[in-house]
């Protein structure tokens, strides 16, 4: 059975290319099956149409208009994606975080990339504050992360694989983003492509 993915956007989608990119020379053997974002203007959504992947656009501002709580937000999104009965939830640049009311539909099935190695800059200005971190010499390099999300800690949990990322006295914050998304995309295909073939050995 072909692994069944769903990826969450909410920008430019350059990790969803890159597993598109993947898909298509034969590296991953999965489909995607929806690609969501909750912002409309993402570019990914575009990328996903490209290759006529299914695009779903869910944004908060409905809810909060309407004062209905975040958790109905997710628990939404959930409903949404079930549908798609998709084996893996990957959070490619989704700048939302998910809470339990999403997380427990997909138990140790969403994956989420992050720009910083495990422990050091969560949130969502990981690649500035590394800058600022070894402009002030606390740290030598950084570097980016693939991790399960079994609950609603932001930008932790299980690594399935680490990449570094080297950093120049000469960096700005637009060389560094260059590089991080660079071994992004090579991190996120190698991960995603482990948890396939941890699947596959567990079904025999
Ligand atoms: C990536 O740096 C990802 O780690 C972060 O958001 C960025 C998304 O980039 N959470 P893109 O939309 O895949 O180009």
């Amino acid at each position: 059975m072909t692994t069944r993915v769903a990826v969450l956007i909410s920008g430019n989608g350059s990790n969803l290319q890159a597993l598109i990119d993947a898909i298509r020379m034969r590296i991953l053997a999965m489909e995607i099956v929806v690609v969501v974002s909750n912002r409309k203007a993402a570019y990914g959504l575009e990328r996903a149409r490209q290759a006529g992947i299914p695009t779903h656009y869910h944004p908060l501002k409905p809810y909060t208009d309407s004062g209905r709580s975040r958790s109905e937000y997710d628990a939404d999104l959930a409903a949404f994606l079930r549908e798609y009965r998709p084996d893996w939830v990957i959070l490619a640049g989704w700048m939302h975080v998910l809470s339990h009311a999403f997380l427990r539909h997909f138990p140790y099935r969403v994956v989420n990339l992050h720009p910083a190695l495990p422990g050091k800059f969560p949130g969502a200005h990981a690649i500035e504050d590394a800058l600022a971190a070894y402009q002030r010499g606390e740290i030598k390099h950084t570097g980016c992360m693939v991790h399960l999300v079994p609950d609603e800690a932001v930008d932790a949990g299980p690594v399935i694989g680490t990449s570094d990322v080297l950093i120049y006295p000469t960096d700005t914050v637009e060389t560094l983003a260059n590089r991080m998304h660079q071994a992004e995309h090579t991190l996120l295909v190698q991960s995603v492509r482990r948890l396939i073939e941890g699947d596959e050995e567990e079904e025999g």
